[in-house]
């Protein structure tokens, strides 16, 4: 077995590591193949997050000589090559969370006509949201631009249509304008299209580089577009809530200080500018919050139970995905090696916004 690991206190070093024992099942275990899986700024953001939040303990890294290294989970599918767990069949394709490698060993429970938990011992203690596999079309009726969209856009647009509902129940923190930072990436422009939709929704402010301000414009899916280096010219009397996927804290610090009162509420969602993000004295932590999609998620399903919860979901990712068919690129890489061709790109955010890479095994 082949899989991508990472030097987990210094993510820019990456190998592909080699495990040639045979892999053996028990008693209520399946094998399944990886087929393809998206990556983006959000796997990036495991790693930074990797102790924080636990994401290095989903896939323990294979081979010798482990110490250091760690496996950045990916969302994707695959295929059960081998199964001897009930209600599992080889040939039975899923989505799911996995490592970025040729297989994966899973221990199926709670097996239903839709989906199943991964039992094993080591993510019992893991949030549920990413144990979960949901059998997909079969190999022969899948439809590939669909498999690509759900791998690329189902987790960041499942983000931005909770982080929408959260704010929108808050009702908006008392704002009257939202800013949005890393405003091109797919998850701030999952939120942007749910609050493009809501007619009850306060205006928007997408912030974002330089470079990629002309895209983000070209989109038209927020009220207004500026760069990082415009945030002192915004009007600070205007009540605002800022939602962060940033995570730059001196950009943070400096609109908190230019807002001032009037910065009602920071959502802090993602750390696609992670190299900036040591404290600033500037940001109001009394004000700030840390949005853990799988929290606000098993929240809504209480509420609304878990058949009306995927419904409103799949309704919002669905027609979201068809919105972004007019400027999303789907760019496919092929194998871990592809993998190891992109994977710097992604980590410095000089992968181009419009495109979305799908490696495929
Ligand atoms: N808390 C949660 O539950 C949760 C759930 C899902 C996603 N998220 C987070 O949301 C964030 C966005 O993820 P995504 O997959 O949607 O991103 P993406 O589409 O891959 O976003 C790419 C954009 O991020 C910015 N960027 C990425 N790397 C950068 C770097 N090294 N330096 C500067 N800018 C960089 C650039 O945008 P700009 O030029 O516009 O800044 C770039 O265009 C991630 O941090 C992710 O973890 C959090």
């Amino acid at each position: 077995m082949n899989q991508f690991q990472v030097k987990k206190n210094r993510f820019s070093e990456h190998r592909v590591a080699q495990d040639s024992h045979q892999q053996v099942l028990q008693d209520g275990e399946v094998m399944a193949k990886v087929e393809s899986f998206a990556f983006t700024a959000n796997n990036i953001t495991y790693a930074v997050a990797g102790d924080m939040i636990g994401y290095w303990k989903f896939f323990p890294p294979i081979g010798n000589d482990t110490s250091g290294w760690g496996v950045i989970p990916v969302w994707g599918f695959a295929e059960i090559t081998e199964s001897k767990a009930d209600g599992v069949s080889k040939g039975d394709r899923l989505f799911g969370y996995w490592p970025p490698a040729d297989t994966l060993k899973m221990k199926p429970v709670k097996v239903n006509p839709q989906s199943f938990i991964d039992g094993s011992e080591h993510r019992q203690e893991l949030p549920v949201g990413y144990n979960v596999y949901r059998f997909a079309d079969k190999a022969g009726q899948k439809d590939a631009r669909a498999d690509n969209e759900r791998s690329l856009l189902f987790p960041l647009f499942l983000t931005g249509f909770l982080i929408w509902d959260a704010v929108k129940e808050a009702s908006w923190y008392g704002a009257k304008q939202i800013i949005v930072l890393s405003a091109s990436s797919k998850t701030s422009l999952g939120l942007a299209y749910a609050l493009a939709d809501d007619a009850d929704a306060v205006p928007t402010i997408g912030l974002t580089s330089k470079g990629n301000v002309d895209f983000v414009n070209s989109l038209g899916v927020y009220s207004r577009v500026a760069t990082y280096d415009d945030v002192t010219a915004l009007d600070s009397s205007v009540p605002t809530t800022i939602v962060d996927m940033a995570g730059n804290n001196e950009l943070l610090g400096k609109l908190h200080k230019h807002f001032g009162d009037n910065m009602k509420f920071t959502v802090n969602v993602g750390l696609t500018h992670w190299e900036n993000a040591a404290p600033n004295p500037d940001v109001i932590a009394e004000r700030s919050e840390f949005f853990f999609a799988p929290g606000q998620m098993q929240k809504r399903i209480k509420d609304w139970g878990a058949e009306g919860f995927d419904k409103k979901l799949n309704s919002f990712v669905l027609d979201t995905a068809e919105k972004c068919r007019s400027w999303l690129s789907v760019k496919e890489v092929s194998g871990l090696g592809g993998l190891e061709s992109i994977y710097n790109a992604v980590c410095e955010g000089s992968a181009n916004p419009n495109e979305g890479i799908i490696v495929r095994m």
